[in-house]
């Protein structure tokens, strides 16, 4: 077996390292997964699938790459590519985006932190098809074409995030940072023990005993998750009675190995000017699914919204010490996050 240390997939049969052979992505046990013409490799086994298509439907996935396309969410990419940076100037090996979706936010960090091999996951077929489309679109010019047709960003996005970079249109400058996609699930994570360098989970599930499975030590976590007053405009339009976000308890509640670095806010104001860019923030969100055909009907109505985002972006370390494998899942869960 030639080196694959942390820049391989892992099979998920038998845990072995699977190393990629033309189309074919092989293990020693020769198990065999195919490369899909579009660029990803689907690492689910269909025993472990709880649905026939799990994850985001292709509905939500066209209506999250429109919104995310439009530029509506750039100061947060920004911020990501930033923090990334920070934390891994002189890092080497791999990250991970686990739960990546359309891969709109991968792309850009897997340029700024180029040096590292980047792997990226989603349980949604559909959406992994999406990034594979996206990192197709890269042009020569170095930018992701999508975002050049961009003319959201300058009327509709006020930014008020504190630890923005003035320069971080450069962030988005394309070097050689190319991403292996896989369909897999976050229970189930098909990388090596120690491999990876950091994992972001952008508004998605934690496992925090498969992210220190793979973490190495002192590598980090950064997580995205809703602020008390994220899309409050929004959640007024629909409900009476608007409640601010809970930070969620695998946040709040964690395990020994894992201890919390860094909360940074990122908040601003977004401004939609057609039923159509309502309607695909809405179907980006759970209250899509929550509200009644006649809520969406009158939303649908609306012509324009203003409403605030607002996102926790908090840094995780992986403690060093802690033992590498078999006893993840009975680590118990303790501790509390600090804000
Ligand atoms: C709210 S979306 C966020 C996507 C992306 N990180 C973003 O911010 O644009 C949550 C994603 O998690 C995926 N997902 C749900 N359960 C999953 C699991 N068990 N393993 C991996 N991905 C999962 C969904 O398919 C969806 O793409
Ligand atoms: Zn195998």
């Amino acid at each position: 077996m030639p080196e694959t240390s942390n820049k391989s997939w892992q099979c998920p049969h038998c845990r072995l390292p699977l190393r990629k052979q033309q189309q074919q992505w092989l293990c020693a046990q020769n198990h065999s997964f195919d490369c899909a013409r579009q660029g990803y490799v689907n690492l689910l086994p269909s025993h472990k699938k709880h649905s026939k298509q799990p994850g985001d439907n292709a509905e939500m996935v066209q209506a999250r790459s429109r919104f995310l396309d439009a530029g509506f969410y750039l100061p947060l990419r920004q911020q990501l590519c930033t923090i990334s940076k920070q934390y891994l100037t002189d890092a080497k090996g791999a990250w991970l985006d686990a739960g990546c979706g359309e891969g709109w936010y991968t792309s850009a960090i897997a340029q700024s932190i180029a040096q590292l091999t980047a792997f990226a996951f989603d349980i949604s077929k559909p959406a992994i098809n999406a990034c594979c489309k996206r990192n197709s679109s890269i042009n020569d010019t170095g930018f992701v074409s999508t975002d050049m047709n961009n003319t959201a960003m300058d009327s509709t996005v006020r930014a008020s995030s504190t630890a923005l970079d003035s320069k971080s249109t450069d962030d988005e400058l394309v070097s050689n940072g190319s991403v292996e996609w896989a369909v897999a699930s976050v229970a189930d994570i098909p990388l090596l023990e120690n491999s990876q360098t950091m994992i972001l989970s952008i508004f998605s599930r934690i496992d925090w005993p498969e992210f220190a499975r793979v973490l190495q030590d002192n590598g980090i976590v950064i997580s995205v998750s809703p602020g008390s007053d994220h899309l409050i405009e929004l959640r007024q339009a629909i409900y009476n009675d608007v409640r601010p976000y809970q930070v969620d308890k695998t946040l709040n509640e964690l395990p020994d190995y894992i201890e919390p670095i860094e909360l940074q806010r990122c908040h601003f104001e977004i401004k939609l000017k057609s039923p159509s860019e309502i309607h695909d923030l809405l179907a980006m969100t759970p209250h899509y699914w929550n509200i009644s055909p006649q809520q969406r009907e009158q939303l649908s109505e609306r012509m324009h919204l203003t409403t605030r985002v607002d996102f926790r972006i908090q840094i995780f370390r992986h403690k060093p010490s802690f033992p590498t494998s078999g006893i993840w899942k009975n680590l118990s869960n303790k501790g509390n996050v600090s804000k």
